[in-house]
């Protein structure tokens, strides 16, 4: 037997003392760093749109898994903690409209895994769990879920297989996506994008594309959730961002990454939430540093070159948006998905506050047309 083979027979006999977990890991990490790197090397630009943390890295690393945690559970941060509270509820809704069968699961980015664990629950429920695959850019983060997804289900070690890889990357995509068929063969797979996570991304129609391609099969399905909007006005897109801007929790998540790859002196009055219209298709809100010291500040970046930092110009921490109806039906079309399944839970509403919400859709490959069921802001 070869020696790579040796090694893997002993996995199942390691993994009977529960402290020890798995994790394949698909790409150079230190390849990661080179990129975290160059978004801090961009231009000056006081609007916003110089340096940046792209996606990934907001949440990679210890310290971003643990004050996302956190950031989760913030009574002033109410977006993710109802949007994982009410997510049983939403999901019971749609899993009538699985294929028959047992089915596996890939949750793309699962965060804290609370919402992995009630879905795992109904259909270990109903004898009809398959592989659990989380698939994470933060190796913590996958530690954290697991162990969260997991409690109090039998499933057994050798059907989970937590994998550390960015999805936002195409032959990342084609390498997840030979695993996958290798591992479950032509059965069924849910796949999930949950707590509006393609709203992070600055080409979001191009990765819920790039991930229709590259993963669905007319067997699979796609579960996705995103923050919605009935109003598209500039009150709105302030108001959006004013549910960023209230959260401590959210403020220590979104600046833990400068924290670690820059020597900046964090000071929480230069963090930024700003609202904007992104034509009829959304609202945008970006999460903001600025340099408000009056003087020019040099940064020290992990490969321990400095890049300067001049008055008033920004980093981008984060991106985040609230689509409308229009905006979230023209992306289905466009990555060529159909919804098959729909829920919308309104968020709190009041006479100065447009309606929010979150929309959970069940998706299947083909072309996408419009979602069954009522529309939620008719
Ligand atoms: C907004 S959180 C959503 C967490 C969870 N799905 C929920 O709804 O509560 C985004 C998750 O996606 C992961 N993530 C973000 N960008 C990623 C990327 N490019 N590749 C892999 N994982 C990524 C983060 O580490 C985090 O776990």
């Amino acid at each position: 037997m070869a020696e790579r083979d040796r090694a893997v027979h002993r996995i199942p006999e390691i993994l009977r003392d529960a402290g020890w977990t798995v994790c394949l890991v698909g790409e150079e990490q230190s390849g990661k760093l080179a990129q975290v790197t160059a978004g801090l090397r961009r231009g000056p630009d006081p609007a916003g749109s110089g340096k940046l943390i792209t996606s990934g890295f907001s949440y990679w690393g210890l310290e971003s898994t643990v004050a996302w945690a956190h950031a989760c559970n913030d009574l002033y941060y109410p977006v993710m903690r109802e949007s994982i509270a009410s997510f049983s509820r939403r999901w019971r809704g749609l899993s009538e409209r699985l294929p028959d069968g047992p089915l596996h699961y890939v949750s793309l980015g699962p965060g804290t895994g609370q919402k992995d664990q009630a879905l795992l629950r109904s259909l270990d429920s109903r004898g009809r769990c398959g592989c659990y695959l989380p698939v994470d850019v933060s190796a913590e983060m996958l530690r954290l879920a697991q162990r969260e997804a997991l409690q109090h289900l039998h499933v057994p070690a050798a059907d989970v297989l937590p994998v550390q890889l960015d999805f936002s990357m195409p032959a990342n995509l084609d390498r997840l996506g030979t695993l996958i068929r290798s591992t479950v063969g032509d059965e069924p797979v849910v796949y999930s994008l949950l707590g509006n996570t393609l709203a992070n991304f600055d080409s979001d129609t191009q990765l819920l594309t790039l991930l229709a391609e590259k993963l669905l099969r007319p067997q699979d399905r796609f579960l996705l959730e995103v923050a919605s909007t009935a109003g598209q006005d500039e009150v709105a897109a302030r108001a959006a961002a004013q549910e960023y801007e209230n959260s401590p929790r959210f403020r220590e998540f979104v600046t833990s990454a400068l924290l670690q790859y820059t020597d900046l002196q964090i000071d929480m009055n230069s963090l930024t939430c700003e609202g904007l219209v992104e034509g009829d298709r959304a609202l945008l809100v970006k999460v903001i540093y600025r340099n408000r010291t009056g003087a020019e500040l040099e940064l020290t970046l992990p490969d321990r070159s400095t890049v300067p930092f001049p008055d008033q110009d920004t980093i981008r921490l984060l991106l985040s948006r609230k689509y409308t109806r229009a905006g979230l039906e023209k992306m289905l079309v466009d990555a060529r998905v159909t919804a098959v399944g729909e829920t919308h839970e309104a968020g709190h509403t009041s006479f100065d506050r447009p309606a929010f919400g979150m929309t959970l859709l069940l998706l299947a490959k083909g072309d996408g047309v419009r979602p069954d069921g009522p529309n939620p802001f008719d």
